[in-house]
């Protein structure tokens, strides 16, 4: 039996997807038949990723910060207006700063509420309102981290408020199951992007270390013995948002090599 992920012509919205997880995420929509939009706050790396994505199919660029609710409102009635409607959420957002707990301040607490809580929880809302307008249900998918489970050293304000969207999730499945709308969330491990870089970055300054020193130290904690790449997370994204997963819903997926070791 063929897998048929039901895609063709779908409507898709990713965000954060200039670079890293949701640039892959995009890519890996379009290669399903999908139509794509894609967003970031930064117009110049947006347009790159809206270039190197159109040779793939149909992809339109908004930018929108995902801190600030005019932006959010505007995504969502942009996505519209290009696809004629939503079918597939895929929520990736930026990343708070890394640091332990007592170095954050009350602004670091706020930015971190703002991209990891009030962010995903309001674009939810106008999401479900567009696809409950069509009636034809829908699939949301959202990015957290394998920290809701273990919360990760030297990442304080991520490890807190990145439960959040496992609440959220869990909510939204209860919610919007009986009205034909999925929701799911993925908990990456460490994948290689530019958020590890900086990760990396950032412990090997504490330690008066390397950062592929970092590296190999965490690779040796990872039972498959590597960090993720990109596209490997993507094609858990394509799972969930799309008929592949169709009687999945208020799952917290790991991907993570088999990092995670707590049970339930
Ligand atoms: N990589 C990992 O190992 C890992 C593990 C667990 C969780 N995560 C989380 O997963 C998410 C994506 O990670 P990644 O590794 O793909 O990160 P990345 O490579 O650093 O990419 C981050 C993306 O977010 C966009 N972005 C940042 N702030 C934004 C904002 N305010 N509004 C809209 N877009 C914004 C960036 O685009 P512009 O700069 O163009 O705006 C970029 O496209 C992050 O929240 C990260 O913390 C990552």
């Amino acid at each position: 039996m063929a897998l048929e992920s039901g895609l063709r012509g779908a409507r898709v919205l990713v965000t954060a997807a200039s670079r890293g997880i949701g640039f892959a995420s995009a890519r890996a929509f379009l290669g399903e038949g999908a139509r794509v939009v894609v967003n970031s706050s930064d117009a110049a790396r947006l347009t790159a990723a809206t270039d190197r994505l159109g040779a793939l199919g149909e992809v339109h660029g908004v930018v929108a910060d995902l801190r600030h609710r005019a932006d959010l409102d505007r995504l969502l009635e942009e996505t519209v207006r290009r696809l004629g409607g939503l079918d597939t959420l895929a929520y990736v957002t930026g990343s708070p700063r890394p640091g332990v707990f007592l170095e954050q301040e009350y602004e670091d607490w706020s930015r971190a509420a703002e991209l990891l809580v009030v962010s995903p929880a309001y674009l939810a809302r106008r999401a479900a309102e567009a696809m409950l307008a069509h009636g034809r249900g829908g699939r949301m998918v959202f990015l957290t981290s394998i920290a809701i489970r273990e919360p990760i050293p030297n990442l304080a304000t991520s490890s807190v408020c990145r439960i959040a969207v496992a609440g959220l999730v869990r909510t939204l499945a209860r919610e919007l199951g009986p009205r034909g709308i999925r929701v799911n969330g993925i908990l990456p491990g460490f994948i290689a992007t530019d958020r590890l870089r900086e990760v990396l970055a950032d412990a090997a300054r504490r330690k008066g270390t390397a950062p592929d020193a970092e590296r190999a130290a965490l690779e040796s904690e990872i039972p498959l013995g590597r960090v993720g790449e990109p596209e490997e997370l993507a094609r858990t994204v394509v799972f969930l948002g799309s008929e592949l997963s169709a009687y999945v819903s208020g799952a917290l997926l790991p991907v993570d090599g088999g990092l995670l070791r707590s049970v339930g």
